[in-house]
């Protein structure tokens, strides 16, 4: 083996392919991806301090390593690996490793850690952070103490013992797990699950073990736990403690010293699986109904019989019941006269900033408004100047571009900087843009369609110092900012600083969120007093500021009651984005997927394939129905790429891959 003693390594891709070598004593400093492709690494007491660095590594040791916040997604498609007496801080560490042995390892930021992971040994390990092992399989633990909501969801044949949970919504969704010795702490335990038994297990779970199909505990303590068993089949239960109460199980047995209350409130659905759950549905039960959408005036699905639409930003899921709900309410009352904006709009609206994204601005500085782009297109005509430049960072939403040129400004583009897959700003031609005395106004995508980027709060932070420095007002267009990466918030642009609050015109909207865009609902948020009237002025000559008949009791149900489904909704959009990326890792390795935390948006390097992604959509479609958007649309280098909404049930994204694998066949083929 070649020896690598205490070197400190620099640049990306510093030992790419690297094979037999013996680490020690080193550090990975700045450069991604150090250790792709490595075979046969044996690796000790080494710091890594960088991205990704050893994705698809095949026979790995590793021991006494140290990996800093800055690692993260360390390991993915790592085979064969073992690790021992390591510290990981950074989040996301290993996915779709196959056989990983891990002893004595403790995650610090165990967020989204050990996902799709198979052939998996977890030996005295300890993690801290939400969706630790999701979608696993064919895993065996002993001695792990997990701190952090969501462990397992998703993952079979599952073997734990002596292990410590304290997580809600732990084992959801799996199938064939056993957990022996152990002690789980944290509502609405093992909810959707099949064949689960318990052994010796101390749990308190306050509407814990519901709608579990083959429950089987022996020897238990159910302390504090209400409402459990909730339409739960087949149960063999013995639980040496008193249970609080039981609620509708469907058949089997429980035995217990006592129970409070039993409780059978349902009887029709004694005996058959209610379609669904009370409180917290499952999310297959949201996300993976096919509903038909053609003839019901849908733009994105005004196509032809054979035809897939998966282009223009709305999704094919029912939107959340208390949305539903409340404009059934109103549709009820038969009265649609004109309506003014009720202050518990504003109070739902800071609400929902507050408890989603940590945010609380005052709801006087609140607008209603009918629609994001109006207020961009009012807001262009207030802020700046017939000839003023409009600054955006191409590539970018297109109709931002509408609302500049059709208002008599020009577009100044800062294009985005592209290289090794990724997006960043260029701040020197931010600065010297934002530096034109003609630039009055940027137009900011926060989160950005369509490259799917989160921007950070010293990225915000910058462009707001920037932009007071230069007297560029900054309208942040955050009307994505709800559909993140769980875990992965996305920071409003006027809570980055003061600064940028100063310079602020924020949207947010609940349209695509809750894909309610049709609602025509969304609101400004302006905390300077001389721009809030500025603008006030605009969308009140523009009309834009009275709701229709819905807009606000949808709003109001959407932010006071919605929380949940969005939650879902963001991990069902996470699964899709992780499977457009396997699909096209497995099947098209000309492709390149942008990896993006927020939007339903993926953005697709196709430059491998064709500079011209028109041509390329136009034949895809032609030849196989799929109707995705090119990007040229988007400005910038947006020509190289195709863009895909996979807010859709994994059935269709299915569909829609196996189109687009044959599209591109038939563009190879004809231009051949
Ligand atoms: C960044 C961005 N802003 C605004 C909109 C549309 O907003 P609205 O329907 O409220 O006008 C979209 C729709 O895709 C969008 O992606």
């Amino acid at each position: 083996m070649k020896e690598v003693n205490q070197q400190t390594l620099t640049g990306e891709r510093a030992l790419f392919q690297g094979h037999d070598l013996h680490i020690t004593n080193s550090i990975f400093v700045d450069g991604e991806s150090p250790l792709k492709h490595g075979k046969n690494l044996a690796i000790d007491h080494t710091i890594f301090k960088y991205k990704y660095p050893l994705w698809y590594t095949d026979h790995t040791q590793l021991d006494h390593t140290t990996w800093q916040p800055d690692a993260h997604a360390g390991a993915w498609y790592a085979k064969d690996m073992t690790m021992a007496h390591s510290m990981i801080r950074a989040t996301k560490t290993f996915r779709h490793a196959q056989n990983l042995h891990l002893d004595d390892v403790t995650f610090a930021d165990a967020g989204e850690t050990l996902w799709w992971c198979d052939d998996l040994h977890l030996d005295n390990v300890t993690a801290t952070g939400d969706y630790f092992g999701m979608n696993s399989t064919n895993v065996v633990v002993n001695n792990l103490k997990v701190n952090g909501n969501y462990a397992f969801d998703g993952s079979k044949n599952v073997e734990v013992h002596n292990s410590t949970f304290i997580t809600h919504d732990a084992f959801w969704n799996c199938d064939n797990v056993t957990i022996y010795d152990s002690t789980i702490i944290g509502e609405y335990l093992a909810w959707n699950t099949k064949n689960i038994t318990f052994v010796n297990c101390w749990l308190e779970s306050e509407q814990g073990l519901c709608y579990v199909d083959h429950l089987t505990m022996r020897n238990c303590s159910l302390v504090n736990t209400n409402l459990s068993f909730e339409y739960c089949s087949n149960i063999d239960a013995t639980i040496n403690t008193t249970i609080d109460s039981v609620k509708n199980p469907i058949n089997g047995s429980i035995s217990a010293p006592a129970i409070g209350d039993i409780i059978f409130d349902d009887p029709p659905s004694i005996g058959a699986r209610p379609l669904l759950p009370p409180r917290r549905p499952p999310m297959s039960n949201n996300f993976s109904e096919m509903i038909d959408r053609r003839h019901t005036n849908s733009v994105k699905w005004d196509v032809a019989d054979n035809e897939l639409p998966m282009w223009v930003a709305d999704m094919d899921f029912r939107t959340a019941p208390g949305i539903v709900a409340a404009i059934q309410k109103k549709a009820a009352t038969g009265i649609f006269g004109y309506e003014e904006v009720p202050q518990a709009y504003f109070d739902a609206v800071q609400h929902w900033l507050t408890t989603e994204h940590n945010w609380t601005p005052q709801t006087d500085w609140m607008r209603f408004v009918t629609g994001v782009v109006p207020a961009i297109s009012s807001a262009v005509r207030r802020v700046s100047h017939v000839g003023d430049n409009v600054l955006v960072q191409a590539p970018v939403y297109n109709i931002f571009y509408n609302s500049i040129v059709n208002n008599g400004r020009h577009v100044l583009s800062s294009d985005l900087h592209y290289a090794n897959g990724q997006y960043s700003i260029d701040w020197n031609d931010l600065a010297a843009k934002m530096a034109d005395p003609l630039t009055s106004m940027m137009i900011l995508c926060n989160p950005h369609n369509p490259v799917g980027k989160i921007w950070t709060p010293d990225e915000l932070r910058r462009i707001g110092e920037l932009a007071a420095t230069n007297h560029v007002t900054v309208f942040s267009d955050e009307i994505h900012g709800d559909i993140t990466t769980p875990g992965k918030g996305y920071t409003p642009f006027a809570a980055a600083s003061d600064t940028c609050a100063a310079v602020s015109i924020t949207a947010v909207s609940p349209s695509k969120t809750f894909n309610v865009a049709a609602l025509h609902a969304a609101t400004l948020i302006i905390p300077d007093e001389h721009r809030r009237n500025v603008v006030d002025r605009g969308i009140n000559t523009d009309e834009l500021a009275e709701p229709n008949a819905f807009a606000i009791d949808g709003s109001i149900a959407a932010y006071t009651t919605g929380a949940d489904w969005v939650h879902d909704l963001n991990r069902q959009i996470t699964a899709n984005r992780q499977a457009v990326t396997k699909f096209v890792q497995q099947n098209l390795p000309k492709l390149h997927v942008i990896a993006g935390d927020a939007t339903y948006l993926v953005w697709i390097d196709c430059r491998d394939v064709t500079t011209d992604t028109q041509a390329l959509c136009q034949v895809i479609r032609q030849t196989t129905g799929l109707f995705i958007t090119a990007g040229a649309v988007y400005g910038g280098n947006g020509h190289d790429f195709i863009r895909i909404n996979v807010a859709c049930p994994a059935e269709r994204l299915a569909d829609g891959l196996d189109r687009l694998k044959r599209g591109l066949q038939a563009f190879r083929q004809q231009n051949n």
